[in-house]
């Protein structure tokens, strides 16, 4: 199934569900939003319907969100690359409830998508549900658990987990509460395909193969594949207002979310989202530039983040977002950066080259999103000056980057000095943050009291240069004459 199919299946299955189909909102959320950078979730642009402050003609709803997960509560950036179904950007597919359904219908309904013959066809002895049970919030969600039950979910595939992994809030503030997912055994549907099994991948589980445990933890369990969580059901029942106890919503809605590019690995049968229709054309791309092979395990990450990223940046520059210093303008820098950086380094690939990727983000998902149509054209340019604007640097601290290594590895030592990061980005503008991760990926930290302490030094001295600076330019606005040297009168 294509992933284009797989889009409108949801929405037409809502659809007739007598549910109104709202197209996804830009990247940059509504002005009246300052609490996000980026549109994390879908129920984003329906935050004012679920507090009640904005009636809308309709009381159920469907679409299919664009996301961006690079800052704030949800900030999966890191683990792009890493894992084969983390992203900056994608879409999630959600059906909303504003106080009409609640768990009951929601539950039925996504079991009925997800299994039936006539929609999904997902094996349902593939599927877990997951459940609230916390003893501070002083909650256990009893009644999702027996609507899972009534769906067909057997028993002993419901599992309750602490507001850690089954209560949701889309930041600090706003509509929140319990959530239940489903999870699909991807070894169960993949059998010896799963390139890492459990067991050897996945060694940190302790509950081994017989006790279902939530496995996508990146800190526990690095790379495990087998669980995967394919759609998150949220019960909104209540408003959050930073540390304040929790408020009763007067209705409680639904909001679910399920990234399509998780739907698309499993209904063209991947293991990996980055082998379906939405990634292959632009990972075949990058190899016939950079001239190696994407399935070769030391590429293979770097060709996904690559990947990641130029999608992310097509769609958010598209949504008006321009390179800069600071906001959102600086995370889109920090993201094509990341790509560039592994494009030289690990694809030994030295020109800029992520602009030369943008017709093919385009060519897939155009139809979808004809706002990347629009500005095709624009959004090349724009990354390619940025690619360009970046390669001195990067070129420059990539080298100077591995001879302080090599230093520190013959001296001995496991850290990385917190002075060369500093000169790194003091002297040749080579940003920390990516020091720190290149670091990382050499099994080293960055000492970062040392680099923290000449930053502030380093700040102190600019703050005292800018108060000379303003000093000097109030003695030009006073208009003083000329003053005469007379030194040598006399
Ligand atoms: N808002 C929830 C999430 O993002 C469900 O859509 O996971």
């Amino acid at each position: 199934m294509r992933t284009d199919d797989i889009r409108s299946m949801y929405l037409e299955f809502f659809r007739k569900l007598r549910h109104e189909v709202v197209p996804s909102s830009p990247l940059v959320p509504s002005k009246h939003d300052p609490t996000l950078l980026f549109t994390n979730a879908g129920m984003n642009q329906f935050k004012d319907t679920f507090l009640g402050k904005e009636k809308r003609s309709y009381t159920r709803a469907c679409s299919s969100q664009k996301c961006l997960r690079v800052s704030g509560k949800h900030n999966d950036l890191e683990q792009v690359g890493l894992t084969p179904r983390h992203h900056t950007f994608f879409e999630m597919l959600g059906n909303f409830s504003f106080g009409d359904y609640f768990k009951k219908d929601a539950i039925a309904w996504a079991w009925e998508l997800v299994t039936s013959k006539d929609w999904f066809a997902i094996n349902p002895d593939w599927l877990y549900a997951t459940v609230l049970k916390d003893d501070s919030l002083g909650l256990v969600d009893d009644e999702a658990g027996k609507f899972w039950l009534e769906a067909g979910m057997p028993e002993d595939r419901i599992h309750y987990f602490d507001r850690k992994d089954n209560f949701w809030q889309m930041g600090d503030t706003g509509p929140c509460g319990p959530c239940s997912e489903i999870h699909i055994d991807r070894r169960a549907q993949l059998g010896g395909r799963l390139t890492k099994p459990l067991g050897s991948a996945c060694d940190k589980c302790q509950f081994g193969n017989k006790m279902y445990r939530k496995c996508q933890k990146l800190k526990e369990h690095d790379l495990c594949e087998r669980y995967s969580e394919l759609w998150n059901l949220v019960f909104p029942q209540y408003n959050m207002e930073f540390n304040n106890p929790l408020e009763d919503l007067e209705k409680p809605g639904v909001d679910t979310g399920a990234g399509l590019e998780r739907f698309a690995a499993v209904l063209q049968g991947v293991v990996s989202n980055y082998e379906t229709d939405l990634f292959v054309p632009i990972i075949e791309k990058t190899e016939e530039i950079v001239g190696l092979p994407a399935g070769e395990d030391r590429f293979s990450t770097s060709f996904r983040v690559v990947a990641d990223h130029v999608r992310a940046l097509t769609f958010t520059i598209a949504d008006g977002v321009a390179f800069s210093n600071e906001g959102r303008g600086y995370v889109l820098r920090r993201i094509l950066r990341r790509a560039l950086r592994h494009g030289r380094q690990h694809l030994q690939y030295q020109e800029p080259f992520l602009h030369l990727l943008v017709p093919a983000v385009v060519d897939i998902m155009g139809s979808t999103y004809p706002e990347i149509v629009e500005k095709a054209e624009y959004i090349q340019k724009l990354v390619k000056a940025e690619e360009e604007a970046f390669s001195a640097t990067l070129d420059r601290g990539l080298v100077i980057f591995e001879e302080v290594l090599k230093k520190t590895k013959r001296a001995g030592l496991r850290v990385f000095p917190g002075d060369e990061a500093f000169r790194l980005y003091a002297t040749y503008g080579f940003p920390m943050d990516m020091t720190q991760v290149m670091a990382k990926e050499a099994g080293m930290t960055v000492v970062e009291k040392t680099y923290n302490a000449l930053m502030e030094e380093h700040r102190e001295r600019s703050r005292a240069l800018t108060k000379f600076e303003v000093e000097e330019s109030l003695l030009s606005k006073l208009n003083l004459p000329p003053t005469e040297f007379v030194g040598y009168a006399t």
